[in-house]
């Protein structure tokens, strides 16, 4: 890296090392080694500081992974996730990957005010709760805990301790099928225990889909909260103008 490519604009300093390196990137292999900072301060004439920002952002972003003790190297191209209403199962066998899902939890708890009101049942009622480790191709990619009415969905945690697919038990044992859904996408750090799930540092960036899907009747059917590595995934909604 020649130094005469961080030029002096107003762009912060460590903007213009940042974007020097993303040229970097993009001529390398995934997995290709970065240069330590100490060489590349010296290489870029700038501080380590400076490096050092821009390297953090580039790792928060999902360009480059760290590696403890060992180094920086070039991430694995993020996954391409169409926002459709079909399951985490379906999504990832149409992006050519398997899925496979860890049970952390299933039990029955009592509706809180806001279950409640996403489900369309009293406070106090009872509630299937199941949290799941959602992966791709083994790759860990979200942390997911839906919620369901238990009244309606009998035995649904026992079924879901023998099976992968929600969709597919709704489908199969209830004959209930999601057809409208509002999703909700916001960001939040990842909290000490996600990370530990989805193999990240703690206060990583997440994207955090809230899912609140009805049946053909328009009767709620889950309340979902998906908590995905936002260095992994990329999610494109497709639109169309209400004018048409
Ligand atoms: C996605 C949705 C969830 C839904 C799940 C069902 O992840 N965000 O709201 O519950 O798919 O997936 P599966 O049928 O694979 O369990």
């Amino acid at each position: 890296m020649s130094s005469a490519a961080v030029q002096a604009t107003r762009e912060p300093k460590y903007y213009t090392v940042k974007r020097h390196l993303m040229q970097n990137i993009e001529s390398l292999e995934p997995g290709s080694a970065v240069p330590t900072e100490r060489v590349l301060a010296a290489d870029l004439n700038t501080s380590r500081t400076t490096v050092r920002q821009a390297l953090v952002e580039l790792v928060a972003e999902g360009r480059l992974v760290r590696r403890q003790g060992s180094g920086t190297y070039v991430a694995e191209p993020k996954m391409t996730w169409p926002l459709h209403l079909t399951s985490f199962t379906e999504q990832a066998a149409a992006n050519g990957f398997t899925a496979s899902t860890q049970l952390l939890a299933a039990e029955r708890i009592k509706a809180d005010q806001i279950v409640a009101a996403r489900l369309g049942i009293e406070v106090g009622e009872p509630v299937c709760r199941i949290e799941r480790l959602r992966l791709a191709d083994d790759r860990p990619m979200a942390v997911e805990t839906s919620h369901l009415s238990a009244t309606r969905f009998p035995r649904l945690t026992r079924h879901m301790k023998k099976e992968q697919s929600l969709y597919a038990v709704l489908d199969r044992v209830y004959s209930v099928v999601p057809v409208s859904a509002e999703e909700s996408i916001a960001t939040a750090p990842a909290s000490t225990r996600e990370a530990r799930l989805l193999n990240t540092d703690a206060g990583a960036p997440m994207l955090v889909l809230g899912r609140h899907s009805l049946d053909e009747s328009g009767q709620p059917v889950e309340w979902v909260t998906s908590w995905y590595r936002g260095d992994r995934v990329t999610f494109v909604a497709r639109l169309s103008s209400p004018r048409r």
